[in-house]
């Protein structure tokens, strides 16, 4: 029997992206499956029913998730929509792990195979299907605007006929794939970019954007190529180089993130209060709580005439192209899990192994099974 794959509407607050657009679902029906869209799944971007050329289209998620073998999605499903899910079906989407416990509990008495591409191991087999790298490459490129449409100044250097404008000055905090992106699309717009991590391995990928790396003794490799949490004395080392480099910048743009973590204070009310008035705070890990200590998560405030904005949900701002390539992400995944139309799991592929949080009614993701029912079991 065919898979049915199935794609819902999704539910989240503003989120205009979809799991699946037609050219990936056509890719996928060609590849033997059988492709079931909610009504209007796509409509958040423009993309009609029947622009899913010879997909099934269901009328409501209950009756769509009742007749799945594979539900695809981007954001975590809410508790009710879990209850919805066949029986041992499987579920690919982001699940955030650290944050869905009752989902998880649940996906695990259902019988339901999760996958979260969250966890999806960074290794180079696994790049093209890296949901996190290209949702972060949409995000730290929409930063990268917000902040020159934010700021009341040029981002390029002018010479016109009434006089020379100096370029702006940009930083970016936290270079991983939304810093890197960011970084990009400021210098393409003519900004003086400088940026800093706390990873050695990024001072080369900034200088090769043409920025300029801010360096400082405060290293901290994590494990995975991630970052780990810094000390109190490693704090306050960062902020007191980094307070100067903020005070003359024109834009700051932070991403630093640590996996599982709240995001970590970096830019201080003291260091916003240095700022020059019109400067621009762009904090992308608004998310997780912020990066800045005066970010308010989903809103743009104004502190001693510095704007900062915490914008939530970025990559849905750029719903097109961000679902163009999840879709490509979760594509390919399916690669490994779909052969000739039908689900096959190989738990001996890592990546499988690595992503999966509930499988067989039980939590395979130790940290979350640690979690939920502690370490013994
Ligand atoms: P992330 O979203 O977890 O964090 C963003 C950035 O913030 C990271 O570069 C991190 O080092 C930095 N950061 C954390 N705490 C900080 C602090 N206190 N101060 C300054 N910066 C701080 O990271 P992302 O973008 O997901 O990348 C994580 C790693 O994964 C990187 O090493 C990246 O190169 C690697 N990667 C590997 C891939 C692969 O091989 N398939 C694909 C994508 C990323």
């Amino acid at each position: 029997m065919p898979v049915t794959i199935a794609v819902p509407q999704e539910t989240a607050d503003g989120e205009k992206r979809v799991a699946l657009v037609p050219t990936v679902a056509a890719k996928l029906a060609a590849a033997g499956a059988k492709i079931q869209i909610q009504h209007d799944a796509g409509a958040s971007l423009q993309l009609t029913d029947a622009a899913y050329e010879g997909a099934e289209v269901v009328a409501d998620a209950a009756s769509l998730y009742g007749g799945a073998d594979l539900i695809l999605k981007v954001r975590p499903p809410a508790v009710e929509e879990v209850r919805q899910f066949k029986e041992g079906s499987v579920y690919l989407g982001f699940l955030a792990p650290h944050a869905s416990d009752e989902q998880i509990r649940l996906l695990a008495e259902r019988r339901i195979t999760a996958f979260s591409v969250e966890l999806i191991p960074r290794i180079s087999r696994a790049q093209s299907m890296d949901a996190l790298s290209s949702q972060a490459s949409a995000a730290g490129y929409q930063a990268a605007l917000l902040a020159a449409v934010r700021l009341n100044r040029f981002f390029p250097m002018l010479t016109t006929a009434a006089g020379t404008i100096r370029p702006a000055t940009v930083l970016v905090i936290g270079a991983g794939v939304a810093g890197l992106q960011a970084i990009a699309t400021a210098k393409r717009l003519g900004a003086q970019v400088e940026a800093y991590d706390v990873r050695a391995a990024a001072k080369e990928q900034v200088a090769s954007l043409g920025a300029r790396f801010v360096e400082m003794d405060v290293k901290a490799e994590g494990s995975g190529g991630y970052a780990r949490e810094l000390t109190d004395e490693e704090r306050a080392r960062q902020q007191e180089v980094l307070a100067k480099h903020v005070a003359k910048a024109d834009a700051v743009i932070t991403t630093a993130a640590v996996p599982g973590r709240p995001a970590p204070t970096i830019v201080t009310e003291a260091m916003v209060e240095q700022m020059k008035p019109g400067a621009v705070i762009i904090d992308l890990a608004a998310e997780t709580g912020g990066n800045c200590a005066l970010t308010q998560p989903g809103k743009t405030i104004e502190h001693g005439g510095v704007i900062i904005e915490g914008p939530l949900n970025v990559p849905s701002q750029l719903a097109e192209h961000a679902s163009e390539m999840y879709a490509k992400n979760l594509q390919n995944f399916l690669s490994l899990i779909l052969k000739d139309g039908e689900l096959s799991l190989d738990w001996e592929d890592e990546i499988l192994a690595g992503s999966v949080v509930t499988h067989d009614g039980e939590i395979k993701h130790q940290p979350t099974r640690e979690r939920l029912e502690g370490a013994a079991a």
